[in-house]
């Protein structure tokens, strides 16, 4: 992977102790490039999704998950560090994969974490923000005249891009999303991943997507995790095209071949929408 990393895990290692003890996390070093968009790939209950949490301690609301290793977000130790876990996770934000308003208006929805974070002097520049994130997210012709109406009305899409913005809002470094399309119908699923498309050149992103399509559709850098250990994490093309390890090569295998054109674009024989 490249070396101006945003984010970098040194041996991160999650374990649940509920009543079955699970090795979630088998000691992962990774280094999430700036401004690029990172696909987390694998089979289900390999560690995705505890590899995602992890980044921002959100394991932590969950009983039972014992963390070692460390997070960097730049020079800046993510468990190491006497900042209060909010300002962490207001650095490094957090998209679910089913999307849901706050039982608040569309502005505040956007203006919610803004707002807490008391981090804009008038109104003006309230509505400023408001706007500049619903534009971000390609929300603002939808919803600019109905500001005022409740978030929950959006379409599940609508509110998809909604809580991108409200994560937006605060002005992360990183932006953590977990299959944020899953829960989403065709349409609305391609609203979400032009807005990802849009947002990748600004923004550091580590999506989770059971989708290799998507995955080669977004991803600049794709990680490969099986049982909660690394594989392999290479640029999407390579990892596509030339996988360094057997494993990789049995979980791409089955997939639509993926093709380069001479420009450095890809196509794919799958329609767009055929795995969402
Ligand atoms: N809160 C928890 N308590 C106990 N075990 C857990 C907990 N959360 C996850 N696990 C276990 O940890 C392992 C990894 O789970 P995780 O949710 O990270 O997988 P995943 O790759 O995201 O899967 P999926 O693709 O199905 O979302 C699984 O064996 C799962 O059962
Ligand atoms: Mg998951």
């Amino acid at each position: 992977m490249t070396t101006n990393a945003a984010l970098t895990t040194e041996n991160l290692a999650v374990t649940y102790v509920g009543d079955r003890e699970v090795d979630a996390l088998k000691g992962v070093s990774l280094e999430f490039p700036m401004n690029q968009l990172t696909a987390i790939i694998g089979p289900s209950g390999c560690g995705k999704s505890t590899l995602l949490k992890s980044l921002n301690r959100l394991h932590e609301i969950q009983p039972h998950a014992e963390v070692s290793g460390d997070v960097h977000l730049g020079e800046q130790s993510v468990y190491n560090t006497d900042d209060p876990v909010p300002e962490i996770r207001k650095q490094i934000g957090y998209v679910p994969q089913t999307p849901t308003a706050l039982p608040l208006s569309i502005y505040e929805n956007v203006a919610y974490g803004v707002k807490i974070h008391g981090e804009y002097d008038s109104k003006e520049e309230l509505d400023d923000l408001v706007e500049t994130y619903l534009r971000k997210v390609n929300l603002w012709e939808e919803v600019k005249d109905r500001l005022d109406t409740p978030g929950a009305e959006l379409s599940t899409g609508q509110i998809q891009r909604l809580c991108l913005a409200r994560s937006l809002a605060v002005e992360p470094d990183v932006l953590l999303c977990d299959e944020v399309t899953s829960a989403l119908d065709p349409i609305s699923a391609e609203s979400v991943e032009e807005t990802l498309e849009s947002l990748k050149e600004e923004y550091t992103i580590i999506m989770v997507t059971h989708s290799m399509d998507q995955a080669k559709r977004l991803a600049d850098e794709v990680v490969f995790l099986y049982l909660g250990e690394l594989v392999e994490a290479n640029d999407t093309r390579s990892f596509f095209e030339n996988p360094q390890h057997e494993r990789t090569r049995e979980f791409v295998k089955g997939h639509t071949a993926v093709e380069y054109t001479e420009s450095g674009g890809v196509s794919t024989t799958e329609s767009a929408t055929a795995d969402r």
